[in-house]
């Protein structure tokens, strides 16, 4: 090969080494269009790490003449950069008028985003996931030192009716869309960091529109499961003196017989309580979040907490700043559900022989009636002139 056409390859390759395409000034940019201010190549050259010729920026600080005319691309504050007014918008210390009316349309930098998104993505789910394994592990334990709870002697072979039709319907109707809600919940929360490194970007783009769809509209249902089980059962559940016995005797796990319970016992009235007082408040956050900037509840909270503790929680209140904290407490309420109700499932099913026919057929086995439910028993054969059972 010719000694001068090797030299000139070379010179290339060693330009393309030492000279690469990030290092290089782009073309140069036609700037008529904004009146010599910045314009769209300078952004994208900036945003791809090419070096910029800027000098043109300190040439036209503070000149208005040189901004962008308001009919083009980066109008109208092009050749200004008044410091004063974006912080001042920055920290919310403005007032603007916007055409379009609404809640949230004057706010026009919003730094909350960052921390909520944070939250969000670290400790909610780590902890939230973490707690959710740990109620697993915690029961999976439980059932290997404690065995599954037994009918001492055997079943009697028959049956009380524990729960009539409507009440296994609105038990079911509130489980039913309790669970959907978590799974659908979860893989909103969740599905970014494991599912789309597993099944893709589409695929989970699918699922997580069809799962936020669900979500939104099952929530419904749960309202509904919730309000028709507290009307239901509310009068079966109000503490009394047995519950503290009941306690004392710790349900009576790890001892041999059962303490005193009339229709729920405490623990059951600790499910009933946390399902009802969580299940409002995950209801309330979740149409806060479903309603974007309509239904703020967060500022006059954090004004009731403040004048009941004396605390000094924020009620000043951005609409962004309300949606984040509805979106946090509604995840942290729907883990804390979530637990409980794990706890309960397993007791309604693999934990203790015989309880799943409550909501399963509404007939219990007598016996085991007398074991867990003894003044309910005695209660039921009273009002049906003894011999209740069937
Ligand atoms: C597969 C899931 C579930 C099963 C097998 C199940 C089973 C049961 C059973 C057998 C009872 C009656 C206990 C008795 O006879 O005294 C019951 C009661 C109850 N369930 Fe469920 N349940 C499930 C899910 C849920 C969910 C998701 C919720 C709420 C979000 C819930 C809320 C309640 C409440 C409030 C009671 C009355 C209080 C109590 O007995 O603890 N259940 N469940």
């Amino acid at each position: 090969m010719n000694k001068r056409l090797l030299g000139a390859a070379a010179l290339v390759l060693a330009s393309l080494i030492f000279n690469p395409a990030w290092a290089q000034e782009g073309p140069e940019v036609d700037r008529t269009a904004t009146g010599g201010a910045q314009t769209l190549e300078d952004i994208m050259r900036r945003q791809e790490q090419q070096k910029l010729d800027d000098s043109f920026r300190s040439e036209n600080l503070g000149n208005p003449e040189k901004a962008a005319p308001i009919t083009e691309q980066l109008g109208t504050r092009g050749g200004v950069s008044d410091a004063d007014t974006w912080r001042a918008i920055r920290y919310n210390q403005i007032d603007p008028t916007v055409q379009s009316p609404g809640p949230a349309n004057g706010v026009m930098i919003q730094d909350g985003g960052i921390s909520w998104y944070k939250l969000r993505e670290g400790p909610i789910i780590t902890w939230g996931g973490g707690a959710l394994l740990g109620i697993i592990v915690l029961l999976v334990v439980f059932y290997f030192v404690r065995g599954k709870i037994m009918i001492d002697g055997g079943p009697a072979g028959t049956t009380i009716e524990r729960f009539k039709a409507i009440d296994r319907f609105g038990h079911w109707l509130l489980a039913g869309s309790f669970i959907a809600l978590g799974v659908t919940g979860l893989l909103t929360l969740m599905g970014r960091s494991f599912l789309i490194p597993v099944i893709g970007l589409d695929a989970f783009s699918t699922l997580a529109v069809g799962s936020k769809w669900l979500h939104n509209n099952i929530a419904w249902a749960f309202m509904l499961g919730l309000v028709m089980t507290f009307v239901m059962w509310v009068a079966h559940n109000i503490p009394d003196k047995l519950d503290w016995q009941w306690i004392k005797a710790g349900g009576g796990i790890f001892t041999k017989g059962h303490p005193s319970a009339r229709k729920f016992n405490a623990g059951q009235k600790v499910v009933f309580w946390t399902v009802m007082l969580l299940g409002v408040s995950v209801s309330l956050s979740g149409l806060s979040l479903l309603f974007p900037f309509q239904m703020p509840l967060f500022g006059d909270t954090f004004g009731v907490i403040n004048s009941i503790l004396g605390t000094g929680l924020p009620t000043e209140l951005t609409p962004h700043e309300e949606m984040q904290y509805a979106n946090i407490w509604h995840s942290i309420v729907a883990f804390v559900m979530m637990l409980a109700i794990i706890a309960h499932i397993y007791i309604g099913t693999v934990g203790m022989e015989g309880a799943f026919d409550a909501m399963g057929s509404g007939q219990v086995d007598l016996e085991w009636a007398r074991q867990h439910h003894d003044l309910w028993v005695e209660e039921e054969e009273a009002k049906q002139g003894k011999g209740g059972s069937s």
